[in-house]
């Protein structure tokens, strides 16, 4: 168990905001994380993975936990599918590649995605048509308030998109410890989303669509060791058929991108943002990233409130043009 004290917590998010934290405290083990949930009862928590999706705007006068959990097994197979349990604190690309590695079909499409297995099972992070509750089979948790341990069947998460039962009524109430996955033992590839079947190329295997994977997201998102951002700051909006039929009424000029899916149709936040002329744009250290405008980017010592104010701009000029809410998928902390 390691514990600090007022630290700053610029190596612990990718936005690179230098806060400070009151303690900051890592365990290796579910009994250490039982342990520190009793000695620091009352006292205000947060559990981070690599910091990868979250915003801090001001120093956290509360205890910061880490899990230093990070190894992968195999629990069980049978004639097509490997169940795999991750700990919450190996990095979710450090598990697809070693799957790839073996061959093990399922997560793929998720490779590169910067954040700890914990946090991903908690986001429903997804990428190329697939999300992380396409996989998952059950998490593991402890209890914040008593300690006790608990197992969500993925039905008992409530997942959605970029949205489980842990951002909602369980907020804050449970730490997930261990991922259970199912994976393929053959290769079932999801190739629909945008450009990568060509991308991928003939021949496919789990490995060259994991290269793919990469190469795309390399050429659109900033690397996250070079210049700091936590991925897409907004969620696509969904809007019913009835909004959308009406906003396309209004913009007889311009075709809109849309994606229909169950509940509504969904508008890429990156295509509102760039018609309202805020591709490239900086609002003080801050920017709206040139290649792929849903992704804000801390371009030059940005300080939180550059960020917030950015967003939030950004936000009512897509209100005032089209009518449509975006908002964050970034957590404000
Ligand atoms: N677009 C523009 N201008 C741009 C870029 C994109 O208008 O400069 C429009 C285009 O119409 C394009 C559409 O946006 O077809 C979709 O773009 P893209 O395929 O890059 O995906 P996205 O919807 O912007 C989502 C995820 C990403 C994920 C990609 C690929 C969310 C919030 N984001 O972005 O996830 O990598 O799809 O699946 O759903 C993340 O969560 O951090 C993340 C990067």
């Amino acid at each position: 168990m390691k514990t600090e004290t007022n630290i700053s917590l610029l190596p612990y998010n990718t936005f690179r905001m230098d806060v400070k934290a009151k303690i900051f405290a890592e365990y290796s083990s579910v009994e250490e994380l039982k342990q520190l949930l009793e000695q620091y009862k009352g006292e205000r928590l947060l559990h981070i993975g690599a910091g990868s999706n979250l915003l801090f705007t001001k120093d956290f006068d509360g205890v910061v936990l880490h899990s230093a959990m990070r190894r992968a097994r195999a629990l069980d197979e049978d004639g097509d599918t490997v169940l795999i349990e991750a700990d919450n604190g190996l990095v979710l690309d450090e598990l697809i590649a070693q799957l790839c590695d073996m061959g093990l079909s399922g997560m793929e499409n998720l490779s590169y995605i910067p954040g700890e297995v914990g946090a991903s099972a908690v986001q429903n992070v997804g990428a190329y048509g697939v999300e992380a509750k396409d996989v998952i089979v059950q998490v593991k948790a402890v209890a914040v308030a008593d300690g006790t341990e608990r197992i969500f069947t993925n039905e008992e998460c409530k997942y959605g998109y970029r949205d489980s039962i842990f951002k909602n009524e369980l907020q804050g109430k449970y730490i997930i410890t261990h991922v259970v996955y199912r994976l393929n033992k053959r290769l079932e590839p999801k190739l629909d989303y945008g450009n990568l079947r060509s991308e991928a190329g003939e021949n496919v295997s789990v490995m060259s669509i994991r290269e793919a994977v990469i190469r795309i997201r390399q050429q659109k998102l900033p690397e996250v060791s070079e210049i700091g951002s936590a991925g897409s700051f907004f969620k696509n909006p969904i809007v019913s058929r009835t909004e959308f039929e009406a906003i396309s009424n209004q913009h007889r000029e311009i075709t809109i991108p849309y994606y229909e899916q169950e509940g509504g149709i969904k508008i890429p936040a990156a295509w509102l943002i760039e018609q309202c002329g805020w591709k490239g744009k900086m609002q003080g250290g801050a920017q709206c990233y040139p290649k792929q405008p849903l992704v804000l980017v801390n371009a030059n010592n940005a300080t939180p409130e550059d960020v917030v104010n950015l967003a939030a701009e950004i936000c009512v000029d897509v209100k005032k043009k089209f009518g449509v809410t975006i908002s964050p998928e970034v957590n404000y902390i």
